[in-house]
């Protein structure tokens, strides 16, 4: 089997939330994360860390609040509507109820950080994680599970169960708990992703500028403020539906 491109794997990484329970070798997870630590940095502080839980007690500790959490945000989706938005709410409950099966929980922590932008004075309690250099190792981390045939998602639930998580994980207060992601074989196939396409959301030196004509399924679909679409070509404008 050749070994998927680039663009076939970015086209392909779903968010796995059916894991089996097959144990994940500690290679794998090792060169999934060194693929973490390739990501950008703002001024190459690389401010991540990674806590590897795979500890039984541990993962179902994490897994009973998760549940909880997810109930009270999301319990309400009723099993037989069928909308995107629902099987999306759905797939959340399903991984809620099934995170201590997945063979590996990796938290991808960040070192706390005031940004530049916060002025000094304004700088009160504890500092945010720096979440603009953060995800993109999350998405190095995503897309190398994805090339190593691995199944995995980001997940953000155990925010709300912060303070009490890094009390029982041990991790200091300038360490954040940024995005936890369940790793391990997937159930079901990848991808392809559904996305809207790029052409729809693309604007041309200026605002509304969508595109030449043909192009323009984004008038339709997403008008702009105006409600106008302007060709930059012809410069005529077109009154979206
Ligand atoms: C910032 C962020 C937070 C997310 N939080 C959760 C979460 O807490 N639980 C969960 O099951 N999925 C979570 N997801 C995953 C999304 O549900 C998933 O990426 C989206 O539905 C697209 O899924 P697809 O790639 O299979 O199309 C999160 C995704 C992002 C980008």
């Amino acid at each position: 089997m050749t070994d998927p491109g680039f663009f076939e794997i970015v086209g392909s990484t779903r968010a796995i939330k059916r894991l089996t329970s097959a144990p994940v070798p500690l290679e794998l997870i090792r060169k999934v994360l060194d693929a973490g630590t390739k990501a950008p940095s703002g001024v190459n502080t690389q401010p991540w860390e990674f806590l590897v839980v795979r500890d039984v007690d541990t993962k179902k500790w994490v897994q009973e609040r998760y549940l909880s959490f997810a109930k009270e945000r999301f319990g309400h989706v009723t099993k037989s509507l069928d909308t995107p938005h629902a099987r999306v709410l759905r797939a959340v409950m399903h991984l809620a109820e099934h995170l201590h099966e997945a063979p590996v929980l990796v938290f991808v922590c960040g070192h706390r950080d005031w940004p530049a932008v916060v002025p000094i004075e304004q700088r009160v309690g504890k500092a945010p994680p720096p979440y603009g250099s953060i995800y993109p190792c999350v998405q190095n981390i995503l897309l190398a599970c994805r090339a190593v045939g691995l199944g995995a998602s980001l997940t953000t639930i155990h925010h709300m169960f912060e303070e009490e998580l890094a009390m029982h994980l041990g991790t200091p207060d300038d360490i954040s708990l940024v995005a936890l992601l369940p790793i391990g074989f997937p159930q079901g196939r990848f991808g392809p992703v559904t996305r809207k396409p790029a052409r729809d959301l693309t604007h041309f030196d200026r605002w509304g500028r969508r595109g030449r004509a043909g192009e323009r399924s984004a008038c339709s679909a997403r008008p702009t403020l105006s409600g106008v679409c302007i060709d930059p070509v012809t410069e005529n404008t077109e009154k979206a539906q």
